[in-house]
């Protein structure tokens, strides 16, 4: 089969590398991919949400199946768009991507349903929004733009004034433009998260491997919010009690209130989850693979992931095998372009890898590279995510620092911590 991922980091370089894996796959496209992607498949110029040019391709390309992997182009229709011309996709339509899409569809949503989450209000004005935090106040309060947000979109204020600030930015300065029009106010949760990234055809459910993110960009979860630094899989918050608790209230009854809804969700569903002292609540919802998550879910993936995706396609995810190494663990650590994620400079060569853009100390994933006059350069805020696949947590981790240290690059910054709050558990 002809198979074209669209997306161009890190998670879709772990799906490309899990699809050439299988039998069924003769020759895999990336649109637009990067540097090292460039190496496993077939990188065309045409960008993740350019929806026309895509649908183009696919019919002028035989394409026979689609990943879509980024939330924008799912939120924005790109499957509607494939579907309508007869591309068999994996990634769900426009109106199940909504689930990510607005916060404010999402929390109404488990509100509906009784899915565990923070309590909240939805604003559409301003006043309104600071008149609330006023008779509240009380801090920590966690401030939401409804739509994408490039990941930024989440405020945890501290005080009065930086939760007033938080909405005028968002509401008033447009700092997220349209994804500002609305926000949800939220309680602040504690206890540790947990990501479960999911397949589900709209009938079934299948979690994959638990993992954990790390998402602050400096030690000890300091700095600020980024997509992610590193992760770890399994999680080991994430026990078989907690897990049955999780697909009894928050897995079936997310996949059966988006079928009431109308809205068949076909796809991965990502549950970021707290485990609070009141057990598992939603945090948020994203519509695909989590990125850094996919980097160490998929490499313990023992199943065929081109049949999974074409049984979540068929609606017969319940007669298709999905397993999952069972004692092995997975770390991932990103290496990042120093100031990120604000901002960092770009074309810097990165030494250390060989001429496939790959190590023998580690998968190499390459996110935010470029391959030019014969060297990859850096090109993003996430250059690389560094995994192992070991016996053990510590093992892997171990394997995946030793990696780190034989890459370099100028102004090169990644976290030294990953994986020790999992290790320390
Ligand atoms: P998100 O962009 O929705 O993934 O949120 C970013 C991060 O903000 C999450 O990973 C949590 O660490 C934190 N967060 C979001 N909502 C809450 C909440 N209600 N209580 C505590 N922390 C939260
Ligand atoms: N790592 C978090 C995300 O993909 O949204």
């Amino acid at each position: 089969m002809n198979i074209l991922v669209i997306g161009s980091g890190g998670r879709e370089h772990a799906i490309i590398k899990k699809l050439k894996e299988s039998k069924k796959v003769s020759k895999i496209y990336a649109a637009p991919g990067n540097g090292g992607i460039s190496k496993d498949a077939e990188c065309v110029n045409i960008g993740a949400c350019d929806i026309e040019k895509m649908t183009s391709f696919c019919v002028d390309n035989n394409i026979d199946f689609a990943v879509v992997a980024p939330d924008d182009p799912l939120v924005l229709g790109m499957v509607d768009a494939l579907n309508q011309k007869g591309i068999k996709t994996f990634g769900p339509n426009k109106a199940a991507a909504t689930l990510e899409g607005s916060k404010v569809f999402s929390k109404d949503l488990m509100k509906k349903y009784g899915i565990p989450t923070a309590e909240y209000e939805v604003f559409d004005n301003p006043e309104n929004a600071i008149a609330y935090l006023k008779t509240k106040n009380s801090y920590p309060i966690v401030i939401k733009a409804d739509g994408l947000a490039l990941g930024k979109g989440v405020i945890i204020a501290e005080s009065f004034d930086e939760a007033e600030s938080a909405v005028i930015s968002i509401m008033k300065d447009k700092q997220f433009g349209e994804s500002g029009n609305n926000i949800v106010i939220e309680e602040f949760l504690t206890g540790p998260e947990v990501s479960v990234l999911s397949f589900t055809d709209g009938k079934t459910i299948i979690p994959m491997v638990s993992s954990m993110d790390h998402k602050r960009a400096l030690d000890n979860d300091k700095g600020l919010n980024t997509g992610g630094m590193g992760t770890v899989a399994p999680n080991p918050h994430y026990t078989p009690e907690v897990a049955k608790v999780c697909m009894d209230t928050i897995f079936l009854p997310t996949v059966e209130a988006m079928n009431k809804e109308g809205r068949k969700f076909k796809g991965c569903i990502f549950f970021g989850l707290m485990i609070t002292p009141k057990g598992p609540k939603v945090i948020e919802y994203n519509c695909r693979f989590g990125d850094p998550e996919t980097q160490v879910v998929l490499p313990l993936l023992e199943s065929d992931l081109l049949e999974i995706f074409e049984a979540v396609y068929n609606e017969t995810l319940s007669e298709c095998e999905v397993k999952f190494s069972e004692n092995k663990s997975a770390a991932c650590v990103v290496v990042a372009s120093g100031g990120y994620p604000l901002s960092y400079e770009k074309g810097k060569v990165i030494n250390g890898l060989d001429e496939n853009g790959q190590s023998d100390k580690a998968i190499v994933y390459h996110a935010g590279t470029k391959f030019e006059d014969n060297q990859f350069k850096t090109n993003g805020g996430r250059v690389l995510g560094l995994t192992n696949v070991a016996d053990t947590l510590q093992e892997a981790l171990d394997k995946s620092y030793e990696a780190v240290h034989s890459i370099s690059f100028d102004k090169m910054h990644y976290r030294k911590d990953i994986g020790k709050r999992a290790l320390n558990k």
